[in-house]
Order: structure tokens, then sequence, then C-alpha cells
């Protein structure tokens, strides 16, 4: 006998891919950022004290690029997503961009840090930052001029790390989108929510390195797939979702 039951929490991690037509590149494609930045001179602890100059200049130019970048449909669907579900949801993204809260999300969890956001290594406070490091501004708070861009390099801990986990494991779903499963702890998550019971699917414009890992994968750009998923997940009308089907009991 099938045993039905409502599909009610959902986990959503992003990548960059989910920003790419919105004109910000994405890391590992021919024309990535890492093709032409060196990820240990940029994107690591010891690069920023190598030199500081660098690596603020990197993100300065990074903070401009999503300051004039727009939503795109995939964020906008998300927007509606957050919206309309009345389960719990949770989209945890890999994204330094704000395009998620500004196609309208609000249970956004950036796991990675934040462009639009400084950090003061001096006094431990993170401020709202639209404007450029490279000049070596001083604290709102303490007026120490020791801000650094708020973004989780490697060999760091990535943000909220317990929220995600917990997420994980109420998740039914676990939704990737846009991203290589390239770099860990994100690309484990479907593991961990596969572990715990949940329905895995996978939209992307091309396989991932854990594209095998999930129960369903479908290749496509982020804002042809997204809209197309979320209207089906909202009208009831798809599989694994709204309702899901448990394996028929021996
Ligand atoms: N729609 C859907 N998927 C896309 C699109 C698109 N329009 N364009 C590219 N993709 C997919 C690519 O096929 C690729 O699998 O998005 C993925 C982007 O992969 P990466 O460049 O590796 O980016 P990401 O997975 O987000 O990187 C993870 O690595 O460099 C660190 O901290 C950085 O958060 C980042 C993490």
């Amino acid at each position: 006998m099938q045993v039905m039951h409502a599909l009610r929490n959902i986990v959503i991690l992003s990548g960059a891919g989910i920003s790419a037509e919105s004109g910000l590149r994405t890391f590992r494609a021919e024309d990535g950022l890492w093709e032409d930045h060196p990820v240990e001179q940029v994107a690591t602890p010891e690069g920023f004290a190598r030199d500081p100059a660098l690596v603020q200049r990197f993100y300065d130019e990074r903070r401009a690029d999503v300051l004039a970048a727009r939503p795109n449909p995939a964020h906008e669907a998300l927007g509606r997503l957050d919206r309309e579900w009345t389960g719990e949801l949770l989209m945890v993204t890999q994204n330094i961009d704000d395009l998620h809260e500004r196609g309208g999300a609000r249970r956004v969890l950036h796991m990675h840090g934040e462009a639009l956001s400084a950090w003061c290594t001096a006094c431990d406070t993170r401020h709202r930052w639209d404007g450029r490091l490279g000049d070596g501004p001083a604290c709102p708070d303490c007026g120490e001029a020791m801000l650094r861009p708020d973004i989780v390099w490697f060999g760091e801990m990535p943000y909220r790390m317990d929220e995600i986990f917990d997420a994980l494991a109420r998740a039914d779903l676990f939704v990737s989108i846009g991203t290589s499963g390239a770099v860990y702890p994100a690309a484990g998550f479907v593991q961990q929510a596969a572990a715990h019971g949940a329905r895995t699917l996978e939209l992307n414009l091309e396989r991932s390195l854990g594209s095998r890992l999930f129960d369903e994968t479908r290749l496509g750009p982020a804002g042809e797939l997204v809209p197309r998923w979320v209207d089906e997940l909202l009208s009831g009308s798809s599989g694994p979702a709204p309702s899901m089907a448990d394996p028929p009991s021996e």
C-alpha cells in the first residue's frame, strides 16, 4: 500500500549559476572568475595577509558588479515561492550577491558571506557596505581601519552551519540550483538530506560533480528551469512535490 504524506519542509541550495543570467560571472566556467584570479591570492586569509590591496580591489569590483546586477526570473520565482510556501523553506546560498533578496526572497542564508557587508576585525562588527574598502575606510563603530570583505574564504568556516544541518535533517525535499558541486561542505548537503529521507532534485545548466547523488536532474538555464519548477510545486502538479509517495511497504 502506498503511503502519501504532504511535502512541507524544503531546503534549496544555490550557487553562482543562478546569477549567471544576471551577468555575474561564475567561478569555474571557461570565462570564470578563477580563470584570471588565482584563488590562493584573492580568496584565502593568507592571500589577504600577503596583499590586502589586491584582495580589497578584487572584492571592490565584485561589490560594484553586484550593485549593477538585477534579479533574473529564477530569483523572482524563488521570491514567489518564499511568499506562497506555508511550510518550512530555507534558501542556503553560496552566493555573495543579494539577488535572492532583491528577487523577493526572505528566508535566505548566505553561508559564504555577502559582498555588501564589511567586517571589522578590530571590534568584530559587520556593516552594510556599498562602497569601496580599498581606500582603508574607518570602522563606523570603533574607528579602526581594519575592515575586510565579509566573505568566507577557503580555509575559513562557512556561516550558520548548525542552522543548515538542522534544516537538512528536517527536509522533505532538497533542491540544488546552479552549483558545480566542487566545494564542500555545500557539495555534501545532498547526501545529508537524502540520508534523512528527503527527495533530491538538481536544476543545473550541465551535469555537476554530484549529479549521480540526486533522485532527479533537470538540465537547462535556471531562468527557465526554476520558474517552471516553482509553478509545478505551487500548483501541486509535479513529482516529487507537493505530496510524495513513500516506497510501497513490503
Ligand atoms: N543556469 C543554471 N546553471 C548554470 C547556469 C545557468 N544559467 N550557468 C552556469 N551554471 C552552472 C554551471 O554548469 C556550474 O555547474 O552553475 C555551476 C557554477 O559552478 P561554479 O562556477 O563552480 O560555482 P559554485 O558552484 O557556486 O562555486 C561554489 O566555490 O569558488 C567558491 O566560494 C565560491 O561559492 C563559491 C563556491
